[in-house]
């Protein structure tokens, strides 16, 4: 069943029930300022940090669901509704929510009036802007009254949701004409306030949640709304929040719009007041005039929309198939922008609260974005080279405030170093950047222990050579990519963290995984050192690796399959001799994504063995058989439900593994199936099963062994992102950047009869087509440029601002 529609011309998706099977969100904002919101106009929003800088409270485990937001009702006699259908419930007319690229648009009606809901951040603003156009469409005179509501935070949102013996005591409040400033510990501390504003003067306002909801009451029914109006409140501790009533009187045919803003300030030292305990608007007030004047909502809408454009040109897929172009052109670039800017950080799942951007998440996010961003993400870059340990190793989070790395989640994530090996490389690709490596970045954000981020990458190779086991396999750590396989933890209290609890490192327990990638981005680190004019140290790396290689294939091969790792006591995890957990899905990807087995055979058995014992319907499942029972030797994995999660739910980040891996042996039959099995436009018909938005990836589907076979969680903060987008524009499309130029090497389905793709690279535009006469599944016959034929297939760096035409045809 469908909730809504594509609509591809305007890259919007048109949900068309407010009764969604959860609430289907979108990210508003890019830079620093973010709105989460709903379908509904639930959401909140935060400046830069999610957790240290809330500027509206969400209560995630609400009941009912998805209270908090930035929300209008309007009332006409005694009717109350709101255009998002939330949160008083009363039946629409008619209702749609486009959630557009940065902004979302809510529209309802009832009794002949409609109301629309547009919100966007404008680019570069600190401030979110809403603005609702109310049409009497009835033929009557209408008199109505509309209420804007929205509840601040008081900042830290864990403090926010439980210091309460603090926190009732401190909220303040300023109001001034149309504008109500949220300042709750402005006059200590913070040089922050956030300001909520209307473009007129409405006709009454409060300020206090306990006057304008009720103490007793809930939004579903405010106090001054089903009553006798707003009381003009002002806020002293308690919840402080901001509402306001606009009675207005509509003639037959009559439209009218308001304009709001909620913004973020911040003031030096000695700017903070304008007189004792009164604070200083003048950025506030400048900002409000900005976007009070005449078309400045209209104008930071077509800005909007043409920064999307634009980063949304460097990849353009022609693919005759509609579902396959708006995932490769709109949402899966959509997706991979957004998790630039949030990490794992806020979401409808992950609270904001926790955690701040992963190392390796981090990393990976990379891999997705580099061909919009560059300059971006070489900041990222050097932003987490920074944080790794001067042995190499590294935090596995750091602060998105500080840019520091943090304990919270420990270190002794043994495959943590080799991602930055992965996303350097990407950005190498993309670029041509070589000036990149030569950037002194400190470590451990210690400035004096400076060194070139080519130093950070020959210690990340380094500890992964140095951290070998008994099997000559990277000693994992705390735990690999599966976050969730703590062979080092032994943990049997509730309440202890498997991320931080026991050793970091074990001396034994082993990771084929990461064996894997020391192959895979050690040789990429080789054609670095290569490129660079290190050939001796080249060759030392290379053969590291091969002894790396040849364990993987030994202690690491298990006769059909990859083994997945050695625990604490030597004994074989994912292997034919244990009960549950004989085949895991990540080292069937990684090493043959790495070409592991490629040539000698193993590597198309591991394949064939995917598709026998994890394929599902709905995707492939991360292991099997699930554990069914608590394996103190193994950790959280065995911890979750059967089918749930790492413990063989549908990781959806290493279904694109898989992808890869086929294509690398050229099957682009299978390589497609796997792309579309969980690609979220294919799977669109089946959202009442998968529930969550059908224009964005899921971290995970339960597995077959799950009671809710099928159903999505965790949507949208996930390195399936990336990964999905790798895999189908570089693994099955075939365009991918090298050191050298641009490679084209498509692995499709052998009925594609071609495609086409434009590609800016590195400043020039490519504009590729492909054909396949004989029906072939890879393969290159030849490849014309500008008329001209040339050898092999990379395509050479041409002039920035030129344009050229490649003609590829397959056999
Ligand atoms: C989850 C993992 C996640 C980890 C992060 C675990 O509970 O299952 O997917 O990476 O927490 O802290
Ligand atoms: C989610 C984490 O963000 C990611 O880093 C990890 O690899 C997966 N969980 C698997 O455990």
């Amino acid at each position: 069943m469908r909730f809504g529609y594509f609509d591809d011309t305007k890259r919007e998706y048109v949900i068309t029930s407010p009764r969604t099977p959860l609430p289907w969100i979108n990210y508003l904002g890019s830079e620093d300022f973010f709105t989460l919101c709903s379908n509904t106009a639930g959401g909140y929003s935060f400046y830069r940090d999610a957790r240290l800088r809330r500027l509206t409270r969400y209560r995630y485990n609400n009941s009912p669901l998805d209270q908090e937001g930035f929300r209008f009702y309007i009332r006409e006699d005694d009717i109350v509704w709101n255009p998002g259908w939330q949160p008083v419930q009363t039946e629409l007319e008619s209702y749609s929510c486009r959630h557009g690229l940065g902004y979302t648009v809510i529209e309802g009606s009832r009794g002949g009036v409609k109301a629309s809901q547009e919100m966007l951040v404008p680019n570069k603003a600190n401030c979110l802007l809403v603005r609702l156009s109310i049409s009497n469409e009835s033929g009557f005179a209408k008199k109505l009254s509309v209420f804007p509501y929205i509840e601040f935070c008081l900042w830290d949102a864990v403090d926010d949701s439980s210091n309460f013996q603090r926190n009732w005591s401190i909220g303040e409040v300023e109001i001034k004409g149309s504008a109500i400033y949220h300042k709750t510990e402005y006059r200590e501390r913070r040089d922050h306030y956030a300001v909520f504003w209307a473009d007129r003067e409405p006709d009454a306002f409060d300020t206090s949640r306990d006057a304008f909801i009720g103490v007793y009451g809930s939004p579903a029914r405010p106090e001054a709304v089903f009553g006798s109006g707003c009381t003009g409140s002002v806020a002293h501790g308690w919840q402080p929040i901001a509402a306001q009533q606009f009675d207005l009187e509509l003639a037959a045919g009559e439209s009218t719009s308001i304009v709001f803003g909620l913004g973020y300030i911040e003031n030096s030292e000695d700017e903070k007041w304008e007189a004792p305990g009164v604070i200083n608007k003048k950025k506030a007030e400048d900002l409000i005039a900005a976007y009070s004047c005449a078309g400045a909502f209209d104008r930071a809408m077509e800005e909007l929309k043409a920064s999307w454009a634009d980063l949304l040109s460097h990849y353009i897929v022609g693919s005759g198939s509609e579902k396959l172009d708006r995932m490769v052109n709109i949402w899966n670039q959509y997706q991979c922008m957004v998790t630039f800017n949030m990490s794992r950080s806020a979401s409808y799942f992950e609270s904001g609260m926790g955690r701040g951007m992963g190392f390796r998440d981090s990393c990976q996010d990379l891999l997705g974005f580099v061909h919009m961003i560059p300059e971006r993400a070489r900041e990222r870059i050097l932003d987490i080279a920074a944080t790794q340990f001067p042995d190499g190793s590294a935090y596995h989070q750091y602060q998105p405030l500080t840019k520091k790395g943090n304990l919270a989640v420990g270190s002794g994530f043994n495959d943590d170093p080799l991602w930055l090996i992965a996303g350097t490389d990407a950005y190498i690709r993309e670029t041509g950047d070589w000036s990149i490596l030569d950037e002194n970045v400190p470590f451990d954000n210690d400035p004096s222990l400076a060194q070139p981020l080519s130093e950070h990458l020959r210690r990340s190779f380094r500890y992964t050579t140095e951290h070998l086991g008994p099997h000559g396999l990277p000693l994992i750590g705390r735990a690999d990519w599966n976050d969730c396989l703590n062979l080092n933890c032994f943990s049997k209290h509730p309440g202890e963290s498997f991320q931080i609890t026991g050793p970091s490192e074990g001396p034994v327990a082993e990771s084929v995984f990461i064996g894997g990638m020391y192959v895979k981005y050690g040789r990429a680190w080789a054609d670095i050192l290569k490129h660079t004019g290190l050939a001796a140290e080249a060759e030392a790396a290379e053969s590291s690796i091969s002894a790396v290689e040849a364990a993987v294939l030994d202690a690491g091969w298990d006769g059909e399959w990859f083994r997945r790792a050695y625990d604490a006591y030597g004994n074989v995890v994912g292997g034919s001799e244990c009960e549950e957990g004989k085949i895991f899905i990540e080292p069937q990807g990684m090493c043959v994504m790495a070409r592991v087995g490629a040539e000698t055979g193993e590597a198309a058995k591991a394949l064939e063995s995917v598709k026998k014992m994890l394929d599902t319907k709905y995707g492939i499942v991360l292991l099997q058989p699930a554990y069914t029972k608590y394996h103190l030797e193994l950790g959280e994995i065995s911890s979750y439900p059967p089918g749930y999660k790492e413990n063989a739910g549908i990781f959806c980040h290493n279904n694109p593994w898989i992808v890869c891996a086929e294509t690398e042996l050229g099957h682009g039959d299978r390589a497609f199936e796997v792309y579309a099995r969980t690609a979220p436009a294919y799977i669109e018909d089946i959202s009442e099963i998968h529930r969550t938005e059908p224009y964005v990836y899921s971290q995970m589907i339960a597995g077959s062994d799950a009671a809710t076979f099928g159903e999505g969680k965790n949507s949208w903060l996930t390195g399936t992102a990336a990964w999905t987008f790798l895999s189908i524009s570089q693994a099955i499309l075939g365009v991918k950047p090298t050191l050298d130029g641009l490679m084209i090497d498509p692995c499709i389905p052998a009925d594609v009869k071609g495609f086409t793709v434009t590609r800016k690279f590195r400043g020039a535009v490519y504009d590729i087509t492909v054909e396949n006469p004989d029906g072939v599944q890879k393969g290159i016959r030849e490849v014309i440029v500008d008329g001209r034929r040339i050898e092999g297939n990379v395509l050479p760096v041409l002039e920035s601002g030129s344009c050229t035409k490649v003609a590829v045809v397959m056999g």
